[in-house]
């Protein structure tokens, strides 16, 4: 504005702004109030019917589940023997999305690992943070045998509000029905559909290795974005990192719950809040991640409202700006990821308005409580970084136009 203009806009109070843009965001439209059980079981005039109808959803209201006790976790990516050999035997390839995140690997079967290979699968999954496994058998699988699959990698989450295949409430189901354009309203009221979060992360022992394969999903669209943490936090300079080390935030389960139940839809077991750390330690590689996301955490411990919105939004913008440690996953049928919840942020993106069913399940093995090494002083000394900001070089880019 020129100077001596009075702007004629009503003055936001600053806090409300930065908080509007720090809240959840809730693009989960699915479940029992817009599931056609018809539709999915038999297809519509546009649509075939599910592939795999025994991976349709039911929300068991009746059946209430106890809060979690806690467990110790045993991290089997640390027994893994580095050089992956059987986890690669066979494999026709191994392809990096980005240098820093995501390889595809092609030619294994995931199903058919070793108990070496599996050790090796949950340390290749926290050093790439997420993999892309094609033709892949697991949907295939009796859902037992994919649950007894994913139960080697820590204890299965029952989530407190999906949908699950009947008498399996470990699987927890993404699904979106046949002609159902529902996820659309999301648009007529936010600007994008992205809702990047780690999973569960209220819980006092959230998911790490987890697994997502496909059902059916939309000829395009329906992609799912994975941010690097370690690399977000590797990205700020050391005087920052140094001042995240030590705080904590609560993430919380409650607004989810409200969510669910304000759509008609199930709440089966209490919601929870917890305390972690905001940069914590992945137990088999040694890396530190930032560990915040928009969706489930609520304020960093012992800041001011104002103070923990602001920090909280540069983290959130930080993640999301931040294309390259991102990799986007283009689902094609067989397809199976594995993430390393502990270490990255996801968000699906809702984006096709064709009326195709997206339909995915995921298994989700919980992990150790998060906890925090301190800050590694060795890192800051002679880093290039440093070096330059003490400087007064700041790093502004010159290529590019
Ligand atoms: C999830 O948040 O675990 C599911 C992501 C997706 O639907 O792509």
């Amino acid at each position: 504005m020129a100077p001596g203009l009075v702007d004629p806009r009503p003055a936001a109070p600053a806090s409300d702004f930065v908080r509007a843009s720090v809240g959840p965001k809730e693009a989960f439209i699915g479940g029992p109030q817009v599931f056609n059980k018809v539709a999915e079981e038999q297809g519509t005039e546009k649509q075939p019917p599910a592939t795999h109808p025994n991976y349709l959803p039911v929300w068991d209201d009746a059946t209430k589940y106890a809060p979690l006790e806690p467990f110790t976790h045993y991290e089997h990516g640390k027994d893994a023997d580095p050089k992956f050999p059987d986890l690669f035997r066979g494999a026709t390839s191994v392809t990096e999305l980005i240098p820093s995140t995501g390889s595809e690997v092609r030619g294994i079967q995931l199903s058919a690992l070793t108990t070496e290979g599996k050790d090796q699968l949950a340390l290749f999954t926290a050093q790439r943070k997420v993999l892309v496994f094609r033709d892949q058998d697991l949907a295939d699988l009796p859902i037992q045998e994919a649950l007894d699959f994913g139960s080697y990698f820590g204890r299965l989450h029952i989530h407190p509000t999906s949908g699950a295949p009947k008498g399996y409430p470990e699987v927890h189901l993404v699904h979106r029905g046949a002609d159902d354009n529902k996820a659309m309203e999301l648009l007529k009221t936010r600007t994008n559909s992205v809702t990047w979060h780690s999973d569960v992360t209220y819980e006092n022992q959230p998911p790490g290795t987890s697994f997502l394969y496909v059902l059916d999903v939309p000829t395009a669209g329906g992609d799912t974005l994975f941010a690097n943490q370690v690399e977000a936090y590797n990205r700020l300079s050391p005087e920052f990192q140094r001042r995240l080390h030590g705080l904590k935030a609560l993430h919380s389960g409650h607004e989810q719950a409200q969510n669910s139940k304000s759509r008609g839809s199930i709440v089966r077991r209490e919601p929870v809040t917890s305390i972690h750390p905001l940069i914590r330690t992945h137990p088999a590689t040694g890396e530190k991640a930032l560990y915040v996301n928009p969706q489930f955490t609520r304020h960093i411990i012992g800041y001011k409202q104002e103070e923990s919105d602001f920090l909280l939004k540069f983290l959130y913008d930080h993640i999301a700006l931040s294309q390259d440690l991102q990799v986007r996953v283009k689902w094609a049928p067989r397809t199976v990821v594995v993430w390393d919840n502990r270490v990255t942020a996801h968000s699906a993106t809702l984006d096709w308005a064709n009326g195709q069913r997206r339909h995915l399940a995921r298994i989700t093995p919980q992990a150790e409580r998060p906890t925090e090494t301190p800050f590694d002083a060795d890192q800051e000394k002679g880093s290039e970084s440093t070096e330059n900001l003490a400087n007064g070089k700041n790093g502004v880019a010159t290529q590019g136009g």
